[in-house]
């Protein structure tokens, strides 16, 4: 098995020692010969830097690791760019929040105005990093996992056409999948869906079992009558429950599918709107959790020299999914992954540059998706709809158009009423000086 070389961008993330330990433990499946994690915050990446040294002494001696903030060194001869950068860093996430819900409007990292305001923060330094990527690495995979998403992914097919060693994935539809496993009492890696939408905007259709037969409606009726309150299988914090607990009301209202949980601010959003506190949003609450463990963590493992006792780097869905996605496209596994991927017909009613998220077997070539078909016109309306605002997010940064970007707000569903969208949009720009283009 080749051993590859691999770079963690967004090395100093708090997703980081868990990436780590996922790395660790699939070394049977995914063979490696350097791990380098780069991070333009020289804080953060030392911690992380430290502690991931201590983690591959330990458990993969043979594994040569480095950390860096130098670019020029990250990105050379490498075989897969695990990307998770978050421009801004958690400031600008507050301020994503934040921003919308001062006003009146959903304020979510991803979703509406928030995930606007990020997606055209993060469209730069992804494109630049591309760009570094390709010049010192010209075969490597970028494996993105870089929110938004959906905006990510349709700009970076815009600029990088041709480049097919681009692959943009999510977690959640692997974290919906532990979560529904759980309900029913079934091994995950045992199950294979069928699912269409758009990134933190899909449907699961079906959910097949080892024996072919299709689980989703026993997973629906469980999930019905009070099955996700309290519980989920990411277990994160109380937002995250309440967001499991929203699949109740999805699926009383909408039963043909299972929903993907972020669709929640697009069909209530009244609802959500009362229940966010805009004055502790979902940053602070990771702020006050996550990030506070895993960096007491981590300087702790680094003082005691040892990381054997340590609870950060629990197997998470997350580094498990990231490790085992190289794996089936180093070693041409052809594994099933819902990923995200230009249309071209696998959606016979949507438009080829629409970029789908869909499930996929995943091989040396890259994503063969598999065929979805004819959807109903209640999807393919909300989906139109939210690609329509994805690209002209995209087009508004492109063309630093104000004009695309207030057409772009005015067609979220979160938000609606164009005076509502221009006040949020200004607000936004004025945040976001050093970060977006100049709208014009
Ligand atoms: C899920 C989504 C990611 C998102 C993350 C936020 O995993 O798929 O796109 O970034 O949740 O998690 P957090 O715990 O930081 O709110
Ligand atoms: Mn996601």
């Amino acid at each position: 098995m080749k051993k590859n070389n691999i770079v963690l961008v967004g090395g100093g993330s708090t997703w980081t020692p868990g990436i780590l330990k996922a790395m660790t433990t699939h070394l049977d499946q995914f063979a490696l010969n350097r791990v380098v994690l780069y991070d333009v915050d020289a804080e953060r990446q030392n911690v992380i830097g430290e502690f991931a040294k201590i983690l591959f002494q330990e458990e993969a001696p043979e594994v040569e690791v480095a950390y860096t903030t130098d670019k020029e060194v990250a990105y050379r001869d490498v075989d897969f760019v695990f990307c998770q950068m978050r421009t801004g860093g958690f400031n600008m996430r507050e301020q994503d929040e934040k921003i919308p819900l001062s006003l009146g409007l959903i304020g979510q990292e991803t979703c509406g105005p928030g995930g606007f305001a990020y997606g055209l923060r993060s469209i730069r330094d992804m494109v630049e990093m591309v760009n570094d990527v390709r010049r010192l690495s010209p075969d490597a995979w970028i494996l993105n996992y870089t929110n938004p998403a959906a905006i990510v992914a349709l700009a970076l097919d815009r600029i990088f056409p041709d480049d097919n060693r681009i692959l943009n994935i999510c977690d959640q539809p692997v974290n919906l999948m532990r979560s529904y496993a759980k309900l029913i009492d079934h091994d995950v890696n045992k199950l294979e869906p069928t699912y269409f939408g758009l990134n933190h905007f899909g449907w699961f259709t079906a959910i097949y079992d080892e024996d072919g037969n299709d689980v989703a409606p026993k997973i629906k009726e469980i999930a019905l009558n009070g099955g996700f309150s309290p519980v989920d299988a990411e277990q994160r914090d109380q937002s995250w429950l309440d967001t499991y607990a929203m699949v109740e009301d999805m699926l009383k209202d909408f039963p043909d599918y299972l929903p993907n949980t972020y669709l929640q601010y697009y069909l209530y959003p009244e609802y959500k709107l009362a229940k966010l506190d805009p004055h502790f949003t979902r940053t602070d609450e990771v702020r006050a959790g996550r990030e506070k463990k895993v960096f007491a963590e981590c300087a702790r493992i680094v003082e005691n020299g040892t990381a054997s006792d340590s609870s950060v780097v629990h197997n998470d869905a997350h580094g498990d999914m990231m490790v085992e996605v190289a794996a089936s496209i180093a070693n041409n596994l052809r594994k099933t992954y819902i990923v995200i991927v230009r249309n071209d017909g696998i959606v016979a009613n949507l438009p080829d540059d629409v970029m789908i998220e869909v499930a996929a077997s995943l091989g040396k070539n890259g994503p063969a998706p598999y065929a979805v078909g004819q959807i109903d016109t209640f999807y393919k309306g909300l989906i139109e709809g939210q690609h329509a605002f994805e690209k002209l997010t995209v087009e508004a940064y492109l063309e630093g158009s104000y004009t695309k970007a207030l057409q772009a707000l005015t067609l979220n569903r979160t938000v609606v009423d164009a005076k509502k969208a221009r006040q949020v949009l200004d607000a936004l720009i004025a945040a976001n000086k050093d970060y977006w283009p100049e709208l014009k």
